[in-house]
């Protein structure tokens, strides 16, 4: 799958990819990340990206010649299946959202700055706007690189137990069971007897037990989206 994000601060985007998991699935071959300087498609001297806003206003505006000939570019170039801007008010980033986006092929991602970005971009080459949460961050490059990383930690092959993936948090509409590793006894503190009784069946049963508990009491919205 290939990622193609625009930003005018590519720098905050080198290292949230060049570790661990999302590191090994581009080594792999199973995820390609570009980053474009929005800033080299700027045609004044000054490389600049953004206006005033017409009607006045606070805030600057970012343009639409700059992201619209880059996004043209990369259209030139290949298909892709969602042009997507990073945003407050898209719809919010969830575990089906990341599903969903995990089958694709070539996604382009834009980053906004300042107030936003000129309206026509999101009317004439937007098809999706995502937000990950209720609150206001400086930029959508922290927003996209989450967005990344919760799409291709879902990509066939990119981790080394596909089942991990499955049994994720969300990935049953449940939160996850508590989980423990040696020692079995630390400071008093004991691993639950059945984790230990290598009794599969009884396992299984008291880790749904366990979500379903953890999932009443701090999340029981996902209980009622899913009856
Ligand atoms: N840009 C600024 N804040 C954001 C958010 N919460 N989600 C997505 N993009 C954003």
């Amino acid at each position: 799958m290939r990622f193609d994000i625009i930003t005018v601060l590519p720098s905050l985007l080198e290292s949230p990819f060049a570790h661990s998991i999302l590191q090994r699935a581009q080594k792999k071959g199973l995820a390609e990340i570009h980053v474009h300087n929005l800033r080299d498609y700027a045609s004044n001297k000054q490389k600049s990206v953004d206006d005033y806003p017409y009607g006045g206003g606070s805030g600057m505006v970012m343009q639409i010649e700059p992201f619209a000939n880059c996004i043209e570019k990369l259209m030139a170039e290949r298909h892709y299946d969602d042009v997507i801007y990073m945003t407050p008010d898209g719809e919010t980033l969830n575990q089906d959202i990341a599903n969903g986006f995990s089958s694709k092929e070539n996604i382009v991602i834009l980053c906004g700055h300042y107030k936003g970005i000129d309206q026509r971009i999101r009317d004439i080459f937007v098809t999706r706007e995502i937000s990950i949460g209720d609150y206001v961050l400086s930029g959508g490059e922290l927003p996209a690189a989450i967005l990344v990383d919760s799409i291709i930690r879902l990509i066939p092959g990119v981790l080394s137990d596909e089942t991990s993936a499955l049994s994720d948090s969300f990935q049953d509409g449940l939160l996850d069971a508590p989980i423990y590793s040696r020692p079995a006894e630390w400071r008093g503190h004991q691993v639950p007897d059945i984790l230990l009784s290598g009794n599969e069946a009884k396992i299984a049963a008291w880790r749904h037990e366990q979500q379903l508990k953890r999932t009443l009491e701090r999340r029981p919205d996902l209980l009622e989206d899913s009856e």
